[in-house]
């Protein structure tokens, strides 16, 4: 069976055909890096529709070319919106940080939400966990800031062949899916950051390399969760 037959959804042809012109241009022109939308494009803002095999057979091609574009960035989660595609798709990867790394960045290899959602896992007496670190976002090129999050999430939505998806993820893949699923809800990072932390990329590696926020909390000024 082929993916749109697993999805019972229809092609969409001229939306396929969007996508296959923009992919021809990525991938004799740019090595099949796509152009990053920035902030301030409206489909950053709009809610994606959910993918039902709008896509047919370029929905592989379009994947590859999100995660060429993703290496490419670097960053380790893109979502589809990002590149101007309003469908709800994302693809996330990193090779993760050193064990005593405190936002618990353990590597999360090469992987593709479709229609993904979480919810908050609470932590082990049914209390709340959230966690605040700096993050950032390709499509708001040259700045970070602080986000409080779930420090645990139940993801459930469908991979790449649409299979389901249920499980947990902790510490910074679990970042990765709040941010990129957000991003299918038409939400940016800046929505739900503590605006006194922004900074700068150059003031980031300069100032605040050190993956524990409270030093810039206390310079800055903004509360931590
Ligand atoms: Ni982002």
């Amino acid at each position: 069976m082929t993916r749109a037959d697993r999805r019972g959804g229809a092609v969409d042809p001229a939306l396929r055909d969007a996508v296959r012109d923009l992919l021809e241009v990525a991938e004799s022109q740019r090595d099949g890096v796509l152009p990053i939308v920035q902030a301030g494009d409206p489909v950053l803002r709009r809610r994606a529709v959910a993918y039902t095999g709008q896509l047919g057979d370029e929905l592989g091609r379009l994947l590859e070319s999100m995660r060429r574009t993703m290496h490419a960035a670097p960053g380790v989660g893109l979502a589809a919106p990002q590149v101007g595609i309003p469908l709800a798709l994302a693809v996330m990867e990193d090779a993760g940080a050193p064990d005593d790394d405190p936002r618990e960045r353990t590597p999360l290899p090469y992987r593709v939400l479709v229609n993904p959602r979480y919810e908050g896992v609470p932590g082990p007496h049914g209390e709340p966990e959230r966690v605040a670190f700096y993050e950032g976002c390709l499509s708001v090129h040259g700045w970070q800031a602080v986000v409080a999050r779930h420090r645990a999430v139940r993801l459930t939505g469908q991979d790449e062949t649409g299979a389901a998806i249920d499980e947990v993820l902790t510490g910074w893949p679990a970042r990765i899916v709040q941010h990129e699923t957000d991003h299918l809800a038409g939400e940016l990072y800046l929505d739900h950051a503590e605006t006194r932390s922004l900074t700068s990329n150059d003031n980031l590696a300069r100032r605040w390399a050190d993956p524990d926020p409270r030093a810039a909390a206390e310079a800055l000024g903004f509360p931590l969760a």
